[in-house]
């Protein structure tokens, strides 16, 4: 590990994926470094757990005025985002690289970075475009990155390629893969699956699928009680919250649909937990349904750990995660029809189930633990340090 100090940056105090493997970053990081919040929350408080320095800035809340999806210079966004970025600066003269882990931390470290003549790399983390952002948002925070950052860490080859469809410059990108710790999932009582089936009311020969991703539109769930909706018998486990604004109303469609007769008693929508490892030893199938290009997709590679076959859609960064036919199933974004004919397939042959839940794991050991992650992210740093 190189010596250089780092001042990790982030916008929100919810635990959304960024933040999770944030947090292993962190932790990693804690003996040179700290971690600056815009926000408080429960983030905050899981970075001091793993013994990791925070500093919360004050007037984090004004920084929700910049939306995904507003047109960025309005005058409350730029007057929110230029406070931060003075407050940050002020913060930051101890550390010698700012690190960036949103768009909108981004956009407040190229300001504080400048400020303060101190480097910034940004983790990029979204796919730039493809209904995820608007147009004018992907224009500005691309026109900044340019400008401003050293290096983009992309968390996948299609993050990558997303930046520079919308103008970023190719040099400036690194991709590292998110990387996860497969010790709890090794952990388990073999026991696992029946006590979570007892406690969850799911009979032990019950087929069950899972999906665990926070309750937003483009995640997808809908298509999942689609699916179920038509597969008498079949249950499906929703875990995750409604963590960023504008979730909840999704959240109350999906308990309504969850109560209508074709699946009463079939979906259990379980909210956010902290248990996802024995969550996910009681499912036969991990679905992630997302209808717009994932990034990357943790929960994948968290899937694979526990040793789940996983149905998934291909786009963005899930096809270098996934591989069709060998680790998993790939079927098209917003299609009911073939997420069903993929589940009904896996429910009818568990062998084959086993056989790429099994290649699943050992490819995610592989290609995706933490220690790369990691190595990936050490290099980067001491790159741009030296
Ligand atoms: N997760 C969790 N509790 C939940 C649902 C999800 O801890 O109830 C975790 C999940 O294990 C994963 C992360 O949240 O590590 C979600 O990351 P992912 O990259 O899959 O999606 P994101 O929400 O970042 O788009
Ligand atoms: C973002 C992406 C997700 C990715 C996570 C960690 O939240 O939506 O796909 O896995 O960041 O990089």
């Amino acid at each position: 590990m190189s010596g250089v100090t780092v001042l990790f940056v982030d916008h929100t105090g919810v635990m959304g994926g960024a933040q999770h493997s944030l947090l292993d970053i962190a932790e990693a990081n804690r003996e040179r470094g700290a971690v600056a919040l815009l926000e408080d929350g429960p983030f905050a408080a899981a970075l001091e757990a793993r013994g990791v320095r925070v500093l919360r800035l004050d007037g984090g809340t004004a920084l929700r005025a910049v939306k995904k999806w507003s047109v960025l210079p309005r005058a409350g966004a730029i007057v929110a985002v230029a406070r931060m970025a003075r407050a940050l600066a002020r913060v930051a003269r101890p550390y010698e690289l700012l690190y960036a882990n949103s768009p909108k931390s981004f956009l407040v470290a190229a300001l504080a970075g400048r400020l303060a003549r101190r480097p910034v790399v940004w983790h990029l983390r979204d796919i730039l475009g493809e209904g995820h952002f608007s147009a004018t948002n992907v224009r500005v925070v691309v026109a900044v990155a340019n400008w401003c950052a050293v290096r983009v860490v992309a968390n996948s080859a299609a993050t990558a390629d997303a930046f520079v469809a919308a103008g970023g410059e190719p040099e400036l990108v690194t991709v590292v893969h998110n990387g996860i710790d497969a010790a709890p999932f090794d952990a388990l009582p073999a026991d696992t699956r029946a006590a979570v089936r007892a406690e969850l009311g799911i009979a032990a020969d019950a087929f069950v699928a899972g999906c665990f991703s926070r309750l937003h539109p483009w995640k997808g769930q809908a298509v999942l009680l689609d699916a179920v909706a038509r597969m008498p018998g079949v249950h499906a486990l929703l875990v995750g919250g409604a963590l960023f604004s504008g979730e909840a109303p999704y959240e109350a469609e999906l308990r309504a649909r969850a109560a209508e007769p074709a699946l009463a008693g079939r979906v259990h929508v379980l909210g956010a937990r902290d248990d996802v490892p024995r969550l996910l030893a009681a499912c036969d199938v991990v679905v992630h349904p997302s209808v717009l290009a994932e990034p990357f997709g943790r929960v994948l590679v968290e899937a694979m750990l526990a040793k789940r076959p996983v149905v998934a859609t291909r786009a963005g960064g899930v096809p270098e995660v996934v591989t069709d036919g060998e680790t998993g199933v790939l079927v098209p974004p917003g299609d009911a029809r073939k997420l069903g004919e993929a589940l009904d397939a896996l429910r009818r042959d568990p062998a084959w189930g086993a056989a790429l839940a099994r290649h699943g794991s050992e490819r995610a050991r592989r290609r995706f633990s933490r220690t790369a992650m990691l190595a990936g992210v050490d290099r980067v740093i001491g790159e741009v340090a030296s």
